[in-house]
């Protein structure tokens, strides 16, 4: 068997040839099993040395395919490479890397500037309850200004897309002001969904970054200061801010915030609404009865809070006129940034 066994593994020239002649000889039905399966027709003084020459043969038959097929394995790579298959003079194929998206680049901007303050980020759901997305923050089922907000509605009763991240100040407040105990001051940045008809200057998603300060001497002029600063580092020093008095359900007194217009041309730039104005936020001084929802003694406790639209400012900042590329995935958008 085993000369008969190394003439054949000499005449298999590739990976077929080598796979038959295993289960040939060294397979279950192969010729070394065969010869074990006589054992049991010797005589019992014979049985031992018999198989411990099955076993020898079984053993060498196996380092003579090891080596066989590494023979044939190196032969074939050095016949590729006699034959040019594989050039290694042709240059790597370059991998395709992504990048950050630009109102990613803005949100990083934006946590490193409220961060230097001493806000940090505090996280909150995007599937809110109508309750707190509305009800907590002072605007009761059927409030008028809930119709400022078109609302995507889910099967579940009360269950919604939040229309913007205030519904996070009622879950921070309650999260870490441990039963209005402690100040706050935390950024709530993410995604909010509005119902609303899709065109260049508005989307159905988009983020926002809220912010909220509670503590027991926050005044109207803390609120100025911080966003005025706030302005003045991501703009520039000499950038003009206004304040514009609003209103807000859930602040009393409210303000909008206007940076001045100056980076895609002032007055002409679209985004700018021809105005030579950027509204950069919604802001005003914690409602008393958010402040009770959240868990504070409106008497002892007063805050500050905002909200940011980071896309309308990447915009200004990139000369971006249509707000739709944001969201839908074209790359050569993309890839610009
Ligand atoms: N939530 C408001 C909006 O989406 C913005 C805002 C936040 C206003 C905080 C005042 C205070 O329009």
């Amino acid at each position: 068997v085993e000369q008969e066994a190394l003439a054949a593994l000499e005449g298999a020239k590739d990976a077929d040839a080598l796979q038959q002649w295993k289960s040939q000889f060294l397979g279950n039905r192969g010729a070394v099993r065969a010869l074990l399966s006589q054992i049991g027709g010797l005589p019992p003084e014979e049985r031992a040395g018999f198989g411990q020459g099955v076993n020898a043969l079984k053993e060498k038959l196996t380092a003579a395919f090891d080596e066989r097929e590494n023979a044939l394995r190196a032969h074939a790579i050095a016949q590729d490479l006699e034959e040019g298959q594989i050039d290694i003079s042709l240059p790597g194929r370059t991998r395709q890397v992504g990048g950050l998206h630009p109102v990613t680049m803005m949100h990083r901007q934006f946590q490193k500037i409220w961060a230097d303050m001493g806000f940090q980020v505090f996280r909150s759901r995007e599937v809110e309850e109508d309750d707190i997305n509305f009800t907590a923050l002072n605007m009761p089922p059927h409030h008028p200004a809930r119709d400022m907000q078109d609302t995507f509605y889910t099967d579940e009763e009360g269950v919604i897309l939040r229309t913007h991240t205030s519904p996070g100040q009622i879950h921070a407040m309650r999260t870490l002001g441990e039963n209005g105990t402690k100040a706050i001051r935390v950024i709530l940045p993410g995604m909010v969904y509005r119902n609303e008809q899709i065109t260049a200057r508005s989307e159905a998603q988009f983020t926002q970054v809220e912010g909220l300060a509670i503590g027991r001497n926050i005044r109207m002029s803390d609120l100025k200061g911080t966003i005025t600063e706030f302005a003045h580092r991501i703009y520039g020093e000499d950038v003009q801010v206004r304040y514009r008095a609003s209103y807000f359900p859930f602040t009393e007194p409210s303000m909008e915030v206007d940076a001045e217009c100056f980076l895609c041309g002032g007055a002409g730039c679209r985004v700018c609404k021809y105005t030579g104005w950027l509204e950069i936020a919604g802001s005003g001084m914690v409602h008393p009865n958010v402040l009770r929802n959240g868990g504070y003694d409106p008497s002892e406790w007063s805050g500050f809070a905002f909200g940011m639209g980071p896309e309308r400012m990447t915009m200004l900042r990139h000369n971006i006129q249509d707000i739709r590329y944001f969201w839908s995935n074209d790359l050569r958008f993309l890839e610009q940034f």
